[in-house]
């Protein structure tokens, strides 16, 4: 009785019981958006966000987004019912169309099983938790340097995390040798992140050739890859971009593959993305 009057004090006296939590630390790219709006410079270009811009420097609405919008508003048989737990089938469908291809065997042999996300970083996010849950192996390697979210999305699921080099400051260019060693270095089902195209933050993806080699050591050491495709569609083409994933799901084996339509499609704001889980 007494603990139950001492609480019912604390509740009443005002102090909240989130008082410990901490505020984030602000994230340093919204810093940088505020100092280049309030930068009076005519000269200025901000090039610290990866959104479309108008020469103006204006937000800019894809054509065929508007279409697909007008399309929709005047579907008088749209209505706004619940979907199903993991989304709408036909946005899972044409979504793992657009990274597999349409020829896809593996969509063919009904191996393929998306679900629609919050974006990429939900996509993610949902990927690290079923392998978290699901996965015999708990080490997640990431490129060195990755995706400042990356390791937010493995620690929050309590993966343990690596990194395998990528950037070579010499060259400007892929250290693909230290790449291959310290993969050839990872323990035998370690999952594996890799950037299908785009790669962010260096903008260095590796040749054909060398994702070939990637792919010959990551399925003899039976590693798990994890795409992350965030740039469809941005390097080359939907398809040359999909490329990496392709040849990944072309050999048999299992991936997952994390989408997000922020970039792809300008859709920054409608968190729109799917994961996909290749089995054998
Ligand atoms: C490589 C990479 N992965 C994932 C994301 C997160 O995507 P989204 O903004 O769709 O959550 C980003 C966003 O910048 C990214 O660059």
């Amino acid at each position: 009785m007494e603990s139950k009057n001492s609480e019912k004090a604390k509740e009443s006296d005002g102090d909240s019981a989130f008082e410990q939590v901490a505020r984030a630390a602000d994230i340093p790219i919204y810093a940088v958006m505020a100092a280049f709006r309030e930068d009076p410079s005519p000269m200025k270009l901000n090039l610290g966000f990866g959104v479309y811009r108008t020469e103006e420097g204006k937000p800019l609405l894809l054509n065929a987004v508007r279409q697909a919008e007008q399309l929709l508003v005047n579907d008088l048989s749209a209505d706004k019912e619940y979907l199903p737990i993991t989304g709408l089938p036909e946005f899972n469908k044409l979504s793992a169309k657009l990274i597999f291809g349409a020829d896809s065997p593996a969509i063919k042999e009904n191996r393929v099983s998306t679900v629609q996300c919050l974006s990429g970083s939900g996509s993610l996010r949902i990927g690290a938790d079923f392998l978290a849950k699901h996965y015999y192996q708990h080490t997640v390697y990431l490129s060195q340097p990755t995706y400042g979210n990356h390791p937010n999305f493995f620690a929050a699921a309590g993966l343990a995390m690596k990194t395998y080099h990528y950037y070579d400051p010499k060259t400007n260019g892929l250290d693909f040798q230290g790449m291959l060693q310290d993969l050839g270095a990872a323990p035998s089902g370690a999952i594996v992140l890799l950037q299908a195209s785009g790669h962010n933050p260096t903008g260095i993806d590796p040749t054909a050739q060398q994702w070939e080699q990637i792919r010959q050591l990551m399925r003899l050491k039976r590693l798990l890859p994890f795409f992350d495709c965030a740039y469809q569609g941005f390097v080359m083409n939907m398809d040359a971009d999909a490329l990496p994933v392709r040849m990944f799901v072309a050999d048999g084996g299992e991936c997952l593959v994390a989408q997000s339509y922020s970039k792809t499609m300008g859709l920054y704001g409608e968190r729109v993305g799917a994961l996909s889980v290749v089995r054998h």
